[in-house]
């Protein structure tokens, strides 16, 4: 058992930090941001804007007067050297912040973006939440308690991953773009084989999508923990099954590697099967 548990009444308040943020710092400059509001970071097509900064600090500072003993990871702050993505393993409790997930399709006023929250302990996922500002919607989930998808009008739905067993039925989802170029090929090539596969720029969506069971697999080449955790975590009590290729269980300290994520343990091993070449 992890040391710590997120409280349904710190969920609810951590869903209601997450919403005040988008709506104060997020949508107002959906589709309404200046050339200087979009900056690059790593590379060209890695980016940062005013909304991504100004809700992550808004929600650093409300976290940090709710639970005031955890250590607060956002993804801009490690970026900008104040926060140590190290710190996850040791801390008893941590909140791992994507404060802007899709920055891309946010910049080009592309709607599939996000919110997404992580609760480690000990560098075990504990809390995920996954939330859609467009919807004002979001999918929680705490250790061993199931996915529940959530309104605010106080709807809640528990979530179940798809049990689609054929290939060429199943829809599934990766940015081949982080894999190296030569399996990029490779990796393109099977996709004929599926039914559907999808980019959507959005660790937040991709996740979301397989919680509600319209997506079946998804494979990544890139593991950040604010990417990962909350979805992985999600996916999880939702049923699914998820590790490295080469088996290893994904844990939110594990930064290298490819996580494939499918419906069931069975389905993880043939599509571990037809990705072999990515070991
Ligand atoms: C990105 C998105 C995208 C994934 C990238 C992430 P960001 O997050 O989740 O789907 O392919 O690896 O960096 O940078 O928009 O928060
Ligand atoms: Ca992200
Ligand atoms: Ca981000």
């Amino acid at each position: 058992m992890p040391a710590r548990a997120i409280s349904l009444e710190q969920q609810q308040q951590l869903i209601e930090i997450v919403r005040d943020a988008a709506k104060t710092e997020i949508l107002p400059r959906f589709r309404n941001l200046s050339e200087e509001a979009i900056r690059a970071k790593s590379a060209p097509d890695d980016l940062v804007t005013d909304a991504d900064q100004g809700a992550e600090r808004m929600m650093t500072a409300a976290i940090r007067e709710l639970l005031p003993e955890a250590t607060v990871i956002g993804e801009e702050a490690v970026a900008d050297g104040s926060a140590n993505l190290d710190d996850i393993a040791g801390a008893e409790l941590a909140l791992i912040i994507d404060p802007v997930d899709g920055t891309w399709n946010f910049a080009r006023g592309l709607n599939q973006f996000g919110v997404i929250l992580a609760a480690t302990s000990f560098g075990e996922t504990i809390f995920g939440l996954l939330y859609d500002p467009m919807a004002d919607d979001w999918i929680v989930a705490r250790h061993g308690e199931g996915a529940w998808f959530g309104r605010p009008d106080g709807t809640q739905r528990r979530l179940q991953v798809s049990d689609t067993d054929k290939f060429d039925e199943m829809v599934g989802s990766t940015s081949i773009r982080l894999f190296p170029k030569p399996q990029q090929y490779q990796l393109a090539a099977t996709f004929p084989d599926f039914q559907r596969m999808m980019a959507f720029g959005c660790a937040c969506h991709e996740y979301r999508t397989m919680a509600f069971g319209f997506v079946d697999f998804m494979l990544t080449g890139k593991l950040m923990p604010w990417d990962h955790a909350a979805g992985l975590m999600i996916h999880a009590e939702a049923g699914g099954y998820s590790a490295l290729l080469d088996g290893t269980p994904y844990r939110p300290t594990i930064h290298q590697g490819t996580v494939l994520a499918a419906s069931s343990r069975a389905h993880w091993e043939q599509l571990r099967e037809k990705f072999s070449f990515l070991v």
